[in-house]
């Protein structure tokens, strides 16, 4: 299928470190399957991380790099799809504000998503006016590019849903477009943005080897890609099920079986494997991590391998980076274009042009 023809999608990570299992499993095996069937652009929301962490910025760029070592060892395809850094595709911060003067300041304020972190985070009355204007960011980062899905987790459906009142809002002030059409119709009507959806697929969450929270890097109880074979056995040995022995009838749904579904693929092994479990047929929970360990290095295996050689490589990762960024300027300032007349801010042609 031709590149062009191919739905567009767009997603993105404010990058916090490397990845581990847990983001396989929820989106990143998702998109490596979407980057054969879509027009992808994966976006690296560095801009996002300076809401929180301006005083640690040398770290968000570690991390900016350290996110795309791990997408290509994943399987991301920088060919297939283009990779973004935010912060060098002008045409996003452009948009943020001219979005900002579409949104009633109380609405932002009232995403729950925002009054959510702002809680987690423990941030008080004491945030910047950039943490709230971070989600008017994320609308810009989804209509920038005009895509019609966004792959996302539940967390990030508020976000979409204020993108699509931007995208309503725009098109009505700006192109004529009536308060009565149908989303899917925006385009049709002479709007300049689509009104995308939300793709939150299904699954999507890894228990940590505590067997109780999500996985996470900052609990501690985390899979890294980059974890080397023995480190993989010793953490999913330390998975807890409370079961005492291979004959106690067991609970087959387990943080240990949550390991089985995600990660062992014969599904008749894994029949057996839950039947002889359920009835407590002589089977320990020490021969099950096994075979997930072998499973789980089995995946892997091809990822360190990609990984190592972007080791010690920052040269070869920002020079990816560049060539995504530079195919993401080519639309989002087309799109900036078509957003400006329409706002009768269309005064004269501009180019961006990487040296
Ligand atoms: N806010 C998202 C997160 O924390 C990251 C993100 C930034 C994003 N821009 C986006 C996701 C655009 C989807 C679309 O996970």
């Amino acid at each position: 299928m031709a590149a062009t023809t191919r739905p567009r999608i767009l997603t993105g990570d404010t990058p916090t470190g490397t990845l581990h299992l847990g983001h396989w499993v929820g989106s990143v095996k998702r998109r490596v399957e979407l980057q054969t069937t879509h027009e992808c652009y994966f976006l690296i929301a560095n801009m996002h991380a300076y809401t929180t962490r301006t005083r640690t910025a040398p770290d968000i760029r570690r991390d900016s790099l350290e996110i795309v070592r791990d997408y290509l060892a994943m399987g991301i395809d920088p060919v297939q799809a283009a990779i973004v850094l935010q912060s060098e595709v002008p045409a996003i911060a452009e948009l943020t504000f001219l979005f900002a003067m579409l949104l009633p300041f109380n609405r932002v304020m009232r995403n729950p998503t925002l009054s959510e972190e702002i809680k987690i985070k423990g941030l008080g009355d004491q945030y910047s006016f950039g943490f709230p204007l971070y989600a008017v960011g994320q609308t810009a980062d989804i209509l920038a590019f005009r895509a019609v899905g966004v792959p996302v987790g539940e967390d990030q459906v508020p976000h979409l849903e204020m993108t699509r009142e931007v995208a309503r809002r725009f098109n009505q002030v700006f192109c004529g477009v009536s308060e009565h059409a149908e989303d899917g119709d925006h385009e049709k009507l002479g709007g300049v943005f689509p009104v995308p959806h939300a793709d939150v697929g299904k699954v999507g969450r890894l228990v940590g080897i505590d067997g109780l929270n999500k996985m996470s890097k900052s609990l501690g109880n985390a899979i890294f890609i980059a974890d080397s074979p023995k480190e993989v056995q010793k953490k999913i040995g330390k998975i807890f099920t409370g079961r005492q022995s291979p004959t106690e009838p067991g609970d087959t749904n387990n943080a240990l079986f949550q390991y089985v579904d995600a990660f062992i693929h014969d599904a008749s092994r894994v029949a057996e494997l839950k039947d002889r479990y359920a009835r407590g047929d002589n089977i320990g929970d020490g021969h099950i991590k096994v075979e997930i360990a072998e499973a789980v290095n089995a995946l892997l295996e091809p990822m360190r391998e990609r990984r190592k050689q972007y080791e010690g490589n920052d040269g070869a990762i920002v020079a990816i980076i560049k060539e995504g960024t530079a195919r993401a300027n080519t639309l989002a300032e087309e799109t900036l274009r078509m957003a400006k007349d329409a706002a009768s801010l269309g005064y004269f042609t501009r180019r961006i042009d990487f040296v």
